[in-house]
């Protein structure tokens, strides 16, 4: 695909539904008891193999093209599959379902396509095995395919986590809140909170001071009807472009503002960023970002902050390769293991259009301003390498080829269109 040097990005625009809250309202919808009804539910690749999962494991789940609706079972209530399970690209699906499914008493195989199929599982089947649960993978990460052996009884769990990731919390948490006692959670450093949110707003109980979680079972979740906010993870790419392009000014609607999600915002305003926050809707923990072209410093980005914007990272980088001075993103070794390897990732395509960026073993140092070139690029498979690739391209010298553009289609199908109409013009 071909893309263009932007001229200003003008206008409004609703951005789609966030990721990580429409997998688990399906999640917590299949487990919860009586119906539950989700508004604005992001139909994208990933979230789809939840509902696909979901689906093979007996649960109804419809679709009228405006609300999703799923009937509860209770945990109880699931049935096993007829076939192994393929979820994909996600790894959100993979790693929640393996703690949802360990205490089913019935076998499930979950595996994913090459990139999912890559990636460590390790660290959520080592947590989970001390609670009792029987999950095989291969290799010494223990990589999909995945069998999890449903047990009949599993112990609470007293766990300091040694990554901070949500994705293996919400596992724990899965499995946590079906043994019978209390757990304790120490997160390493706090990561999005959306599955302790939702077990409260599905009628659960759990308890949450700083990195430290109290959760104990069993416990019967409640159906209920559920509206997903904006995805600021995918926001963050036309705050980018409307930053970056000279003239710019748009206003992005109905942003989630989960403070755990919101690392991007503060770094951005550290670097000089015009985002103003307006009209927020308590409910929804959602705002109406304004964003105006800008001219950008450069920032060191670190520790409690990685977690809360960690799949912001590449499109941080390729914004400070446009910052005056050196930026440097450290404890981020997170990003090695995500859809591809983040680092390598950005590096290298990064620098096919002429910037000065390096790998470090934990994160980046990129120096800045440069200019962009010309170039063909990849997103090599990952939606958010080929986002942030298009956001490049919008200020680079010449036309710029992007390979495997469809990956975008993982989180975020109508991302070209959506861009398109932002740009006043055709672009030169
Ligand atoms: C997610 C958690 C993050 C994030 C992913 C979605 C989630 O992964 O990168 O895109 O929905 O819980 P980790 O928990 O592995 O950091």
């Amino acid at each position: 695909m071909e893309l263009k040097k932007g001229a200003p990005l003008t206008g409004e625009l609703m951005v789609p539904a966030d990721k990580s809250i429409s997998h688990r309202a399906v999640m917590f919808g299949a487990i919860s008891h009586g119906k539950t009804i989700i508004k604005n539910f992001l139909r994208a690749q990933d979230c789809m193999s939840t509902v696909h999962a979901f689906e093979s494991l007996g649960v109804s789940i419809e679709d009228d093209g405006q609300v999703i609706t799923v009937e509860g079972k209770g945990f109880e209530g699931l049935s096993p599959s007829t076939e192994p399970i393929n979820v994909g690209n996600s790894g959100t699906t993979i790693r929640l379902l393996m703690g949802l499914l360990s205490k089913t008493g019935f076998e499930t195989t979950l595996f994913g396509d090459d990139s999912l199929n890559k990636r460590p599982m390790d660290r959520v089947i080592d947590p989970l095995k001390e609670m009792g649960a029987v999950i095989e993978g291969s290799g010494p990460s223990l990589f999909p395919p995945v069998t999890i052996k449903g047990q009949h009884v599993l112990k609470p769990i007293d766990h300091q986590m040694a990554v901070a990731s949500a994705q293996v919390k919400s596992a724990i948490l899965f499995a946590a809140i079906q043994a019978k006692g209390t757990s304790h959670i120490i997160e390493k450093e706090r990561s999005r909170n959306h599955t302790e949110e939702m077990i409260k707003q599905f009628g659960g109980e759990i308890s949450v001071s700083g990195k430290e979680i109290f959760i104990s079972g069993p416990q019967k979740l409640v159906g209920k009807e559920i509206t997903v906010p904006g995805d600021i993870s995918s926001a963050a790419f036309f705050i980018a472009a409307a930053t970056l392009v000279k003239d710019s000014s748009i206003t992005l609607k109905n942003v989630g503002v989960n403070p755990t999600r919101t690392g991007i915002l503060e770094v951005l305003d550290k670097m000089g960023a015009k985002i103003k926050v307006c009209s927020y809707d308590k409910i929804n923990q959602a705002c109406d970002l304004q964003v105006e072209a800008a001219n950008l410093l450069a920032t060191t980005i670190s520790g409690e902050l990685i977690p809360r914007l960690i799949d912001e990272l590449p499109i941080i980088a390729l914004l400070s390769t446009q910052a005056k001075g050196t930026t440097i993103i450290s404890d981020a070794q997170e990003l090695k293991v995500k859809e591809t390897n983040r680092i390598d990732a950005t590096v290298e395509e990064l620098k096919k259009m002429g910037a000065d960026i390096e790998a470090t073993e934990d994160g980046l140092i990129i120096h800045g301003p440069t200019p962009l070139h010309k170039a063909t690029v990849s997103s090599r498979g990952d939606h958010r390498i080929g986002m942030m690739l298009q956001v490049a391209a919008l200020v680079a010298d010449g036309p710029v080829i992007l390979q495997k553009s469809e990956a975008v289609a993982i989180s975020y199908p109508n991302f070209f269109n959506d861009m398109s109409s932002l740009l006043s013009e055709t672009g030169e």
